[in-house]
């Protein structure tokens, strides 16, 4: 290093005038004006204006006439006041200029296949592929810094509040529950695998019957399924476990954590404690079990009111055990026939409902687009049961629960964010609650764990387990950020018996039983404390503070949507010894790609 930094490109303000300084950076822009080259550097502070003039330093500034973006480079010279009309309010350092002596170039640039600025429209592969500048943009810093504070205050709270970090294996037992596996073959122990964590669930709750008491970890998780905006096959999770508590402790323990991370990310302020809704409520009132509640839209149930309106679809729906729902959306009656009918076609070819039903509350006139089949009085009767002020639409669909209302679910968050109904600045946090035990498999026939095996049921619903197992409710929640699912947890079984009954439901024999988790069963015989938990999803909270539209944007290095990386180019062919040493043969008809 031949020019050893004195300050940062964000640092150079109106007192270090006259001070010789040496700043290292990258090029960012270039302009020449009558032979004197201006440059702005750029480092992950900020952003300089350095300037080359012929009478400052003829060599310099010869050398400075090679420059371009991107170039890796060290410069000396002395901080100048800029004139009024040439400083630069929109930068820190806009007051200043560093009229330069001394240039080093540390590294040239080839032409970037794109530029390094924040407004970037480039092909998301591209910018994969050349991650070291896809990373030099502004706001990709910016959203690593804060994933970085986050990291911090995390573990400032956990510490502060006597949770232990410990380190849990990547290296575990396949578990195959919920998603598929990451599967790693052991060399040493030839036809045998691990499998990575898809969560570090067991472990976290075998250190409570390790008497830790309280846990947490970041940690990385994997998990081999569907990719989409807001899902990685690998990610990252705040992981807690505490002992002796009820889902009380565990919500006031993360609602402080997140008040926090708000206040010292982003200095944003939230309400604690945070409201809470049954997942029953949140699926008959918004169509969703992470609702996003910055925003209204909140369904009617109109089925009493139009089961014997006479119309089929409205009856028989009701008499098939259906519902007729809707929610108003205000100010929007007076949309054109065009934009309804627009927005009947997305509703069913994007949302397939099977059609749309409209009633416009205006003044002087109230139009139904079933005017022909419903009576006025009906109409009026459901706009009052609506609570619809005049000017107001309501939109309504009907059909069998519970899919008319994740129709009507999505039906809300389309018109919500195509009017944009949705205020962008607030932060709506929500607790869900009450979710069910078991979600049945038609395909499978079988019962799977809505969160997972090791979840306690309610112990009020538990004369159920032999009527009506599905109507069993857990002691589990979901956290809800703004329409995310940022965090879910539950209140853990701790009796082995109990253990082998859950096992039981979920179609798991004693022997598979035994064989899978017997290490957790075995645990359970030797005082196993009432523990609970919860993970909360760090990449989608780093999304969520920094506005980011995809996880991708928030983590380093990430997979793209077929779970690849395209920087290093994996996953990728490996050679026959390795296989060989894996005791692995590929299949003749896999061809690797
Ligand atoms: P769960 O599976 O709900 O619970 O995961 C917890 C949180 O992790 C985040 N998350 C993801 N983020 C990015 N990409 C993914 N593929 C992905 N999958 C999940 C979500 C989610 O809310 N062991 C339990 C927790 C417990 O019971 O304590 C678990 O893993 O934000």
């Amino acid at each position: 290093m031949s020019l050893k930094r004195t300050h940062t490109c964000g640092e150079l303000r109106k007192e270090q005038t006259g001070n010789e300084v040496v700043l290292n950076g990258w090029v960012d822009k270039r302009r020449d004006l009558g032979g004197v080259i201006f440059i702005d550097l750029r480092d992950r502070y900020g952003v300089t204006q350095v300037v080359f003039s012929p009478q400052d330093n003829s060599e310099a500034h010869s050398l400075a006439d090679q420059l371009r973006p991107e170039f890796a480079v060290g410069v000396k010279g002395v901080v100048r006041d800029r004139s009024r009309e040439t400083m630069n309010p929109n930068l820190g350092t806009g007051e200043i200029e560093v009229r330069v002596m001394d240039l080093t170039i540390y590294s040239r640039s080839e032409t970037p296949p794109f530029e390094i600025k924040d407004d970037l429209k480039a092909n998301e592969d591209i910018r994969l592929k050349y991650r070291y500048l896809d990373l030099r943009r502004p706001v990709m810093q910016r959203n690593m810094l804060l994933r970085s504070k986050l990291y911090q205050v995390v573990r400032s709270y956990y510490t502060r509040n006597q949770f232990a970090e410990v380190e849990t294996p990547v290296l575990m037992r396949s578990t195959p529950e919920g998603a598929r596996d990451y599967l790693v073959p052991s060399r040493v122990n030839p036809g045998r695998f691990f499998a990575l964590p898809q969560s570090p669930q067991t472990y976290k709750q075998i250190l409570m019957i390790a008497g830790m008491d309280r846990y947490f970890q970041i940690v990385k998780c994997f998990r081999d399924e569907d990719l989409r905006a807001d899902r990685q096959p690998e990610f990252t999770q705040i992981d807690v476990e505490m002992s002796f508590v009820n889902e009380e402790d565990i919500y006031e323990m993360t609602e402080g954590l997140i008040r926090e991370v708000l206040r010292e990310t982003i200095g944003a302020n939230v309400e604690t404690p945070f409201p809470r809704m049954t997942y029953t409520e949140a699926i008959t009132n918004y169509g969703i079990d992470k609702p996003d509640l910055r925003f209204g839209l909140r369904f009617t149930d109109f089925s009493g009111i139009v089961g014997g309106s006479g119309f089929r679809v409205f009856s028989k729906t009701v008499e098939d055990g259906g519902a007729v729902v809707g929610f108003v959306v205000p100010g929007m009656g007076s949309l054109g026939r065009g934009v309804m009918d627009r927005l009947t076609n997305r509703a069913k070819e994007e949302i397939g409902a099977g059609g749309l039903i409209y009633i416009k509350n205006n003044d002087g006139e109230v139009y139904s687009s079933v005017s022909k089949f419903v009576s006025e009085e009906t109409t009026l009767e459901m706009v009052k049961h609506s609570g619809a002020k005049k000017g107001d639409l309501i939109l309504i669909l009907a059909g069998p629960k519970p899919k008319v209302y994740h129709e009507l679910g999505q039906l809300r968050l389309m018109v919500a964010s195509e009017y944009e109904l949705i205020d962008e600045s607030k932060f709506n946090l929500l607790w869900v609650t009450d979710f069910p035990l078991l979600e049945y498999d038609p395909e499978q026939a079988r019962y799977f764990a809505m969160h997972h095996p090791f979840t306690s049921p309610k112990p009020e619903d538990l004369h159920l387990v032999d009527k009506d197992p599905a109507a069993i409710r857990a002691r589990a929640y979901d956290l809800v950020m703004n329409g995310s699912e940022i965090g879910g947890g539950s209140i853990r079984i701790h009796d082995r018996d109990m253990q082998k009954k859950m096992f039981g439901l979920l179609g798991i024999g004693e022997d598979e039983a035994q064989e899978k988790f017997g290490f957790l069963l075995d645990a359970f015989r030797y005082g196993a404390p009432p523990h609970g938990g919860i993970a909360l999803g760090l990449d989608r909270i780093v999304m969520l503070l920094t506005g980011a539209r995809s996880l991708r944007d928030v983590i380093a290095f990430p997979k793209n949507q077929r779970a690849q990386s395209l920087m290093d180019n994996c996953p990728d062919v490996v050679d026959t010894k390795q296989l060989d040493e894996l005791h692995i043969m590929l299949k003749p008809a896999i061809k690797p790609v």
